[in-house]
């Protein structure tokens, strides 16, 4: 199944806290369920929890029994809020609630059941273009990748962080699958593991050889002559180029210029916020000091030691050596470049609004709960 997806019963997902012990879906049925899957990272990585909260738009809309297009606007504006006070980092998510409100807006003046039929279908919209990104993503990234190299990567940017198949896991399955030679150096990523609990499981399901190692293990595999490229996925890019990322990124990037690796971000477009100028300006999630006070729920430290837990860090832009986007791999300058990619991208898309072929998003499709 996919990461994220639309059921009769509600929104789908795998919780992502019980891998890699176990495989368990759950059904958000009401909005405070899906805020609470994000909150709580049994959802998580940025274009799942875009198409996640877009999702939570689509049920919100059809949960709700308002007849005036008006009052079924105001709803989902407070859904709106709810849904984006959950997780602040990653811009996916503000990105697919303004699209799902743009498209209620639209439908408005064909009434409350338009409303409902174009929040679903543009959920629908946002989840399959992920899904086409990535695929894109990995068919421009894949011709970096050379036959016998090692790629280092940090934190989760596979199939489990998007709808499917993946950012910077998407390249390196991508390489993969033309049959390159090649090996995956798996940061464990402290303090919430999505590296040896997400991405060693999914790269062991693709029967991609790989290693789990430490954070604090690259420089030791990278002076040792061990990495030839690394590759991150983004939580937001901003104009300039700065990208933030799960934390340590950014000391995997100063470890990569030093020792002359080429270090890639591999995101959608969904992910440049061009609103803002530079990484100064992104915010950055600060998460419970007891997850560094614990790894898998065991006390390793004093439970009165202070300690900080910054989820994202922010990696200057003249360390990125380019960007693989759906629409490319992009090279600096990246002010004119991200900007033309957005674009470019934007008129790629379906019109709002639009249906998709495997979805009838008619009241008769509400969920049932
Ligand atoms: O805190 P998380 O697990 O949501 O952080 C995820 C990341 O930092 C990913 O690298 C990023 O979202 C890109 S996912 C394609």
């Amino acid at each position: 199944m996919r990461t994220v997806e639309w059921s009769p019963q509600g929104i789908r997902l795998i919780d992502q806290r019980q891998l890699p012990q176990k495989v368990e879906i759950t059904v958000c049925r009401t909005v405070a369920d899906v805020a609470a899957a994000i909150r709580t990272m049994q959802v998580r990585g940025a274009p799942a929890i875009g198409a996640c909260a877009a999702y939570g738009m689509a049920l919100g809309a059809q949960l709700s029994a308002e007849a005036s297009s008006t009052t079924l606007l105001a709803v989902l504006e407070e859904h709106a809020e709810v849904l984006a006070a959950t997780r602040p980092t990653a811009v996916n998510l503000t990105w697919a609630l303004a699209r799902v409100k743009k498209a209620a807006q639209a439908a408005a003046v064909l009434g409350a059941d338009a409303i409902r039929s174009a929040a679903l279908a543009e959920a629908e919209a946002i989840a399959e273009a992920d899904v086409r990104a990535n695929r894109s993503i990995g068919a421009h990234g894949a011709p970096l990748i050379a036959d016998g190299d090692s790629i280092l990567t940090h934190c989760n940017a596979g199939g489990l962080a998007c709808v499917e198949f993946g950012t910077a896991l998407g390249v390196i399955r991508a390489a993969h699958s033309e049959e390159k030679t090649i090996h995956v150096l798996v940061d464990e990523t402290r303090p919430f593991l999505q590296g040896a609990r997400l991405t060693a499981w999914e790269l062991s399901r693709l029967g991609i050889p790989h290693t789990l190692i430490t954070d604090n293990m690259a420089g030791h595999f990278m002076q040792r002559g061990n990495v030839q490229k690394v590759i991150v996925g983004a939580d937001r890019i901003a104009a300039n180029g700065d990208v933030a990322n799960k934390i340590g990124t950014y000391s995997l990037a100063v470890l990569a210029r030093h020792h002359g690796i080429p270090f890639y971000v591999a995101a959608p477009t969904s992910t440049v916020d061009l609103n803002i100028e530079t990484g100064r300006d992104i915010p950055i999630e600060e998460r419970s000091a007891d997850e560094v006070r614990r790894i898998g729920g065991n006390v390793i430290a004093p439970a009165d030691t202070p300690a900080a837990h910054p989820a994202f860090d922010v990696t200057p832009h003249r360390l990125v050596t380019a960007f693989v986007t759906e629409t490319g791999v992009l090279a600096a300058p990246y002010g004119p470049v991200l900007s033309k990619a957005v674009a470019s991208a934007q008129r790629m898309q379906p019109i709002t609004g639009e249906q998709p072929s495997r979805l009838s998003a008619t009241p008769r499709e509400r969920v049932e709960v």
